[in-house]
């Protein structure tokens, strides 16, 4: 078995999308425009977990200098700021035949030192309760409950000191 971690390029829509409806709710996936617009935009923030040649798992993200992460037409990358101090991860998703292998672990190692590599200060993202004990095993804290109801759920905001 191969594990590449690697930057999306725009080859790999296709297949993020596919990780993306299948790992998330329809209410709160992303469509197939915003994943694109995330890869056109920001590909440092987004990466690829490719398993024997097959991307199975994503991170993508966008960048901002502001500490409230709740915006939706964010996650369009409306408001993006690729000079900001704050990297917001929006999906970590990796396909249900290719869970528990360390895949998403794997991914946010790359992310964080990509992140560190380019000078930001913190990682933020919102999760359901139930990822609470996931996220802290990578070395995030609890930052508090969220005011966003995205998707029509409850979400607890995260934080990792870089
Ligand atoms: C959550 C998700 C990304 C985990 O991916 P994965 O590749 O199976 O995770 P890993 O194998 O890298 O697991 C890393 C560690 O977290 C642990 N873990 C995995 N899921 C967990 C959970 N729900 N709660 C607590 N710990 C969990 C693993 O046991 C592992 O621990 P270890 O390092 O001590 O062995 C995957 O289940 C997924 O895509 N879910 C659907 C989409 C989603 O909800 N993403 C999170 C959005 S906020």
């Amino acid at each position: 078995m191969s594990l590449n971690i690697r930057r999306a390029t725009m080859d790999d829509l296709t297949a993020c999308t596919h990780v993306e409806t299948t790992c998330f709710e329809p209410s709160e996936a992303a469509s197939e425009t915003s994943i694109k617009t995330r890869i056109d935009n920001f590909p440092q923030g987004f990466y690829v977990a490719e398993l024997d040649g097959r991307v199975v798992g994503q991170v993508n993200s966008g960048c901002t200098a502001k500490d409230d992460i709740t915006d939706e037409e964010f996650k369009q990358l409306i408001g993006h700021d690729p000079d900001g101090r704050n990297m917001v991860v929006f999906s970590l998703s990796v396909l249900p035949e290719a869970q528990g292998l360390g895949l998403a672990k794997a991914l946010m190692e790359c992310f964080i030192k990509a992140s560190r590599t380019m000078g930001k200060e913190q990682i933020l993202l919102l999760c359901k309760d139930y990822h609470i004990g996931f996220y802290e095993k990578l070395g995030y804290e609890k930052a508090g409950l969220s005011s966003s109801n995205h998707g029509g759920f409850q979400w607890w905001e995260m934080i990792f000191r870089l």
